[in-house]
């Protein structure tokens, strides 16, 4: 039976939650928790070379299927590898994206059909769900330019903003689906306003929580 707590990021593009899972994991691991991080795509060796794969700038006939095929096996590695031996130990597992990218990037905003990525994704994941779910709330057009400003384009970003805004829609629509478990966080404040709504939903987990 699992045991651990297995806690998602997600949200457009440059809608920092990088940040916020680093000061997540200092404040679980605070509490005196075991707590690990992994992103999506990649997180282990194998998964890592697909990630390359995917974001390649140079590979811009992926077909849409297979961009989705190549998120679902890079998921599967890290998820019998990595997540669900932690979670089996006990641990708290902090992942940077997961299955509901899918459901928005291919599933919504590729218009393959959400129903699609979750029959692949249910094989892929052995049907594991978080158990909390942090969607960034933030305007794509905000998001984009804090992320350019960061760092150079990957072929995913250079995507044009319709794309982005299309992604945003499809976060909202997975939120409204999954109510209980998505938690909607408004990034558009200060780094600690964003963590300070994380903490608070954490803090009750963390109280029910018994390891
Ligand atoms: P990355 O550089 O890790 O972006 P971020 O820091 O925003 O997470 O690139 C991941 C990209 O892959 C991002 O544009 C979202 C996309 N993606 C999907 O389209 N489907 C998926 O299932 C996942 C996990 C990511």
């Amino acid at each position: 039976m699992q045991k651990g707590l297995f806690i998602t990021f997600e949200g457009g593009d440059g809608s920092g939650k990088t940040t916020q899972i680093n000061l997540l994991r200092d404040y679980i691991a605070g509490k005196g928790r075991e707590v690990i991080t992994v992103r999506e795509p990649g997180g282990v060796p194998v998964s890592e070379k697909i990630r390359e794969i995917i974001l390649d700038r140079n590979n811009t006939e992926i077909h849409n299927i297979t961009e989705m095929l190549l998120y679902a096996a890079s998921r599967a590695q890290l998820v019998s590898q990595v997540i669900l031996p932690a979670l089996n130990d006990g641990k708290c597992v902090i992942c940077d994206r997961f299955v509901d990218s899918s459901y928005v990037y291919q599933g919504f905003a590729r218009e393959l059909g959400i129903e699609v990525v979750k029959t692949v994704n249910d094989i892929a994941t052995q049907k594991l769900v978080p158990d909390i779910t942090f969607f960034i709330d933030l305007d794509p057009v905000i998001a984009l330019k804090r992320r350019l400003d960061l760092s150079k384009p990957d072929r995913l970003e250079m995507e044009d903003i319709a794309f982005h805004r299309k992604v945003y829609q499809g976060y909202m629509k997975i939120a409204g689906m999954y109510p209980g478990r998505i938690k909607r966080i408004n990034g558009s404040g200060s780094v600690e306003d964003t963590f300070s709504q994380v903490r608070k939903y954490i803090d009750e987990l963390l109280c029910r929580y018994k390891n």
